[in-house]
């Protein structure tokens, strides 16, 4: 059911109507008022022309438009006005009925919806019936022609209400489809900022990585080089020869992120991956890395494969830079649901870990799988972490 809008604006058309039943007001009150002879009967006559032009209008007017009231006011005052000038001039024939045309116009120009649309014709009818009646009309051949202009002019207020009302919801439509337009844009315009913030996050965890992690390896071998050098040469150049290609494939990995791709070798298998990380790792670094893998292995998925590989690397090099530990041992369990990688060294550990950019980037890669990250580090007691990854349902479903 189509309702009133609440929205209806003041148009040139209902200034028009104004116009037109201030004219109408104005001929009625010159061609009435000398009819009476009486002063008070002309001045209460005065008044209730006055009220009849005004009261309707203080609920129909620019920025306040109630149209129910309006139409009460109008039929109250306009209809009984109607009604007085047939009884007192009845005389003058049908054509009386005809002071009724202009407020006819306006009240079918504002009766377009439920239940106006039928309350307005007809108490409309109702009031012309009772000045039929009460001008004694019935018989009078005349009045069809009367009744005939008053329906045309209901007809035409009512086709210049629906034109202004089709133009009205069609420049709400139009309004509503540009703010959906903006809200849109606006969307886009966010989609892309956020898009290039997780690019550059990708790429600077991708090149914190697979530096810290190359460096640090090139680091402790170049640190032992010395001692290597006087105790044995040829065995010196042999490792010199090794550091240089840990940092040519450092180089790689660091070309292969700015490229923005991705650094890891694609269908290699969880454990192969870690096998070369840590195989790299131990001869770099000397220190002793022992893997162990629980539940049967199968296929996570390149995303995932790729994110638990950044956190060993990330896990590692934090192991020998901060822990300074000798042995690590690192744990993967494929459960039903979930796969779980944990790192645990035997360095030296931390009271308080403060988390800077290599962990905050292991939690972020983790929460954005859906996963969780946990660190504990005990002064001593080395450091443990626990990565968990919830596997796809797929996966899950075939098992
Ligand atoms: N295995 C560990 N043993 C001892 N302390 C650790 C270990 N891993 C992390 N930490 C502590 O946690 C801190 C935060 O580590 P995180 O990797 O976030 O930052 P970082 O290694 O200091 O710098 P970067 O941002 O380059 O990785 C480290 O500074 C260190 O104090
Ligand atoms: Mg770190």
């Amino acid at each position: 059911m189509k309702v009133y809008p609440k929205n209806r604006t003041w148009n040139w058309l209902d200034t028009f109507l104004f116009i037109v039943r201030t004219t109408w007001v104005s001929f009625n009150v010159m061609n009435v008022l000398p009819l009476f002879t009486n002063p008070t009967a002309k001045l209460l006559l005065l008044i209730w022309f006055f009220c009849l032009y005004i009261c309707p209008y203080i609920f129909y007017r620019p920025g306040y438009i109630k149209f129910h009231y309006y139409l009460i006011t109008e039929f109250l005052l306009t209809g009984s006005m109607f009604l007085f000038l047939i009884i007192e001039f009845y005389k003058a024939g049908p054509d009386i009925l005809e002071v009724m045309i202009f407020p006819i116009l306006t009240i079918s120009f504002v009766s377009q919806y439920r239940p106006l649309n039928w309350i307005s014709p007809i108490v409309s009818m109702v009031i012309l019936i009772l000045g039929i009646y009460f001008g004694h009309f019935y018989n009078n051949i005349g009045i069809i022609g009367r009744i005939i202009d008053i329906f045309i002019f209901y007809g035409f207020g009512f086709a210049l209400g629906k034109v202004t009302e089709m133009s009205r919801s069609r420049k709400e439509l139009i309004d509503s489809i540009q703010i959906k337009n903006n809200t849109l844009e606006q969307y886009a315009k966010r989609i892309e900022e956020l898009t290039i913030i997780e690019e550059r996050n990708r790429v600077s965890q991708d090149l914190h990585d697979t530096v810290g992690h190359i460096f640090t390896s090139v680091i402790t071998s170049l640190d032992a080089l010395p001692y290597l050098i006087k105790e044995n040469r040829e065995e010196a150049e042999q490792y010199i020869k090794e550091i240089s290609n840990l940092a040519r494939k450092g180089l790689d990995d660091v070309r292969h992120t700015i490229h923005q791709l991705s650094p890891l070798e694609e269908n290699q298998s969880l454990s192969e991956m870690f096998t070369c990380i840590i195989e790299d790792f131990n001869k770099h670094t000397g220190t002793k890395v022992d893997f162990q893998i629980q539940g049967s292995e199968r296929d996570i998925g390149e995303r995932i494969k790729y994110t638990l590989t950044r956190c060993l690397q990330e896990s590692l090099t934090n192991a020998k830079r901060h822990g300074l530990a000798n042995q690590i041992m690192i744990h993967i369990h494929f459960l039903c649901e979930n796969i779980v990688l944990k790192i645990k060294d035997n360095g030296i550990g931390s009271r308080k870990i403060k988390p800077g950019f290599g962990l905050n980037s292991m939690n972020d890669r983790l929460t954005s799988n859906g996963g969780s990250f946990q660190i504990v580090s005990k002064p001593k007691s080395g450091t443990e972490i626990t990565c968990l990854i919830p596997l796809p349902k797929e996966e899950i479903d075939d098992l």
